[in-house]
């Protein structure tokens, strides 16, 4: 039986009600998510600041490490553990580029590209990267495997992994494993400490805006990673970085950082407070009762993923005409339900599609 979710469950009603303005039903958070107000404010400010030349720069970089801090409490590491960039596809270019020539990674034959041509740009090293079919994944870790690659869910199907077997099989044979987050954290509870890297961007499940990325490292591989997009920001005190030798690292992640795209992570910050303080659990079962609720409508059994992937024909056709965001990936739809959507939202999405 269908339980109705109660987006007021979710906050106390007066704090929830106005938090987003979406246009129409909003599904389409795996493409990207919508910011709360107080990030939207934030951002705001920020720009009237910038446009104004009222301020300094340093109170927009405090919002880098208010994120980092949130970013790592939410996948239970130290903040000291955690790399910011701008991009998925940067980070993971840096462990990339710190695997040994002729290194062996296997990563599933869907993974969203971010997590897969930085492996296959190493290629004229002999870095040789291998796809198989997520479902075979862990079976396929063999004793000359020195990385898996893969996504905790799966951005084309919604499909989550299942992490503990290629954790498991990894480490059986001696493998390191990269974990792409980036359609998981903000609902899916996930341990940084359960991989060696773990990479996730902001700007979908944790309402933030684009150039928010993350780089969790096992602290023991930290020295293994070569800072290669290393400036002033980078340096143990930036403000003492600015000019000169010597080199004067970091000596936490932060080492590995990109300068930051300032107003990205002011509009970062106060999103990832809103998920801390309604708490991942919470918003995994709501968006999970959500989808569940769409799958039933459809005649389909429930699943445990806040992304559903159907076949349709003329789906997305009917979606726009009634003016609900949805997206349109190989060859299926694609809809997605967070914190915005409510039970309404489902039910007038299936209204139109039949
Ligand atoms: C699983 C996954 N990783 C990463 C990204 C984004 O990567 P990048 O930050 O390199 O643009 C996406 C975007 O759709 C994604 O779905």
């Amino acid at each position: 039986m269908l339980v109705a979710t109660k987006a007021s469950a979710l906050l106390p009603a007066e704090e929830l009600a106005g938090l987003w303005s979406p246009a129409g039903p909003y599904l389409n958070t795996a493409s990207f998510g919508l910011p709360p107000r107080p990030a939207f404010e934030a951002l705001q400010a920020a720009l009237a600041d910038w446009r104004g030349g009222r301020t300094s720069w340093e109170g927009w970089a405090e919002a880098v490490e208010a994120s980092r801090a949130a970013f790592a409490r939410l996948v239970g590491c130290d903040a000291a553990d955690v790399a910011t960039g701008a991009t998925v596809s940067e980070l993971v270019g840096l462990v990339a580029a710190a695997l040994p020539d002729g290194a062996r990674v296997v990563a599933p034959s869907v993974e969203f590209t971010s997590n897969l041509f930085p492996w296959l740009a190493q290629g004229s090293r002999g870095v040789e990267t291998r796809t198989v079919p997520l479902a075979q994944l862990a079976d396929s870790v063999r004793a000359d495997t020195t990385l898996v690659a893969l996504s905790a869910v799966q951005s084309s199907s919604g499909e989550l992994a299942e992490l503990d077997a290629v954790v498991g099989a990894a480490r059986e044979h001696g493998a390191l494993v990269l974990l792409d987050a980036t359609q998981a954290c903000g609902w899916l509870p996930l341990r940084a400490r359960d991989v060696d890297f773990l990479v996730c961007h902001g700007y979908k499940w944790l309402l933030s805006p684009r150039g928010t990325a993350y780089l969790a490292v096992r602290p023991e591989r930290l020295a293994q990673l070569t800072p290669l997009h290393a400036g002033w920001w980078a340096g143990e005190d930036p403000h003492a970085s600015y000019y000169g030798p010597p080199l004067r690292l970091a000596r936490s992640a932060r080492r590995l950082d990109t300068s930051p795209a300032w107003f990205s992570w002011v509009g970062a910050a106060p999103a990832l407070d809103l998920i801390e303080r309604i708490g991942v659990e919470q918003i995994h079962r709501h968006n999970v009762e959500l989808a569940n609720r769409f799958r039933a409508g459809l005649g389909l059994d429930p699943s445990n993923s806040a992304i559903v992937s159907v076949e349709r024909p003329g789906a997305a056709a009917k979606l726009e005409r009634a003016g609900i965001r949805a997206a349109v990936r190989a060859g299926g739809l694609r809809v997605s339900f967070h914190l915005y959507n409510t039970p309404a939202d489902v039910d007038a999405t299936l209204e139109a599609l039949w």
